[in-house]
C-alpha cells in the first residue's frame, strides 16, 4: 500500500516550517545578521546531527523503507568537516562540542533509529529536503554576512552531486509516495518531521542567546566608545 506522504509532509509541518522561519536566529540570518561565532557552533552542532543520521541512514540501508531514502548524494557530512576545519582549524574535532539542543535532537535520532526506524523519513525530508530548498539563499546571505569567498566554509550549501535540485526534489517526492507505508505510520512520519522541526527550533533558540550577547557586546563597546568620545571632548572644551 502506499500513501501521498510527500504532501501530507508539506502540508502537516507547514506552521513548524513558518514557526522555524520566524525564530529570532532565523530572521536575524535573512537579514544578514550573522555573528561568525554563533554560527561555527551551528555548524558544530550540525555536524553531530547530520553524522548521528548518515551513521543510522547507513546502517540501516537494507530496511524496506529507510534503504529508500538513503541517497548518498545528499550526505552533508564530509561537507560540514570541510566547514569546520575552515572555522575553527586542521584540530576542530578537539574544539567542539554538542550544545544541549543538539544533544537531545542526536539522542532522538539514535532512539527512533532502534525503537521505530521508518520514522527517520520525518528527519531525513526536514532536514535534507529544506537544505535543498533554501539552501542557495542561504548561502549568498551566509557569504555576505560573514564576507567569505566562493566557497570556504558554506561547503554545507553545496551538492555538488546533484546539479539539477528540483529534479532530484520531484524524485524524492515520488519516492516518498512509494513508501510501502500505511496511512497510519504516515501520519507517525508527519508527526516526527514535526519533533524534528522543533529540535531545530530548539537548536537555534540556544544561539539566539549567544547572537543577543554578542550583539550586546558590539553595543556596549559602540556605547562606551561614544562615551569616551564624549568625555574628551568636554575636557578638550
Ligand atoms: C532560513 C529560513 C528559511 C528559508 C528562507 C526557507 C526557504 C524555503 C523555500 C523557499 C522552500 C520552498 C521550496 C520549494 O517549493 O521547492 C522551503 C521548503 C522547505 N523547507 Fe525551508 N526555509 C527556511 C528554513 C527552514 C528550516 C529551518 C527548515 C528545517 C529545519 C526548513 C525545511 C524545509 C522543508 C522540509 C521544505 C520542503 C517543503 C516541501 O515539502 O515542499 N526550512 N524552504
Amino acid at each position: 500500500m502506499s500513501v501521498a506522504l510527500a504532501s501530507q509532509l508539506r502540508e502537516g509541518t507547514k506552521k513548524a516550517h513558518t514557526m522555524a522561519e520566524n525564530t529570532g536566529f532565523v530572521s536575524c540570518f535573512l537579514k544578514g545578521v550573522v555573528d561568525k561565532a554563533s554560527y561555527r557552533t551551528l555548524v558544530a552542532d550540525l555536524w553531530y546531527v547530520y553524522s548521528a543520521m548518515e551513521e543510522e541512514i547507513g546502517r540501516l540501508a537494507d530496511h524496506a523503507v529507510v534503504g529508500q531514502i538513503n541517497f548518498a548524494a545528499l550526505n552533508r557530512r564530509e561537507t560540514l568537516e570541510q566547514d569546520l576545519a575552515f572555522y575553527f582549524g586542521a584540530d576542530w574535532r578537539h574544539q567542539i562540542k554538542a550544545t544541549p539542543g543538539a544533544q537531545a535532537y542526536v539522542a532522538r535520532i539514535h532512539r527512533i533509529a532502534k525503537e521505530a526506524p521508518e520514522l527517520l523519513v520525518g528527519h531525513h525530508y526536514t532536514r535534507y529536503i529544506g537544505d535543498l530548498s533554501g539552501g542557495q539563499i542561504l548561502k549568498n546571505i551566509a557569504q555576505k554576512a560573514m564576507n567569505l569567498g566562493e566557497h570556504d566554509g558554506l561547503r554545507f550549501y553545496e551538492f555538488a552531486a546533484i546539479p539539477d535540485e528540483k529534479g532530484f526534489k520531484t524524485n524524492y517526492r515520488a519516492v516518498l509516495d512509494n513508501l510501502p507505508i500505511d496511512q497510519t505510520m504516515a501520519d507517525r512520519i508527519v508527526a516526527e518531521a514535526n519533533e524534528a522541526f522543533h529540535c531545530n527550533m530548539k537548536m537555534f533558540q540556544e544561539l539566539e542567546g549567544n547572537l543577543v550577547a554578542a550583539i550586546g557586546k558590539v553595543l556596549f563597546g559602540f556605547l562606551t566608545r561614544r562615551q569616551r568620545a564624549g568625555s574628551t571632548e568636554v575636557v578638550a572644551a
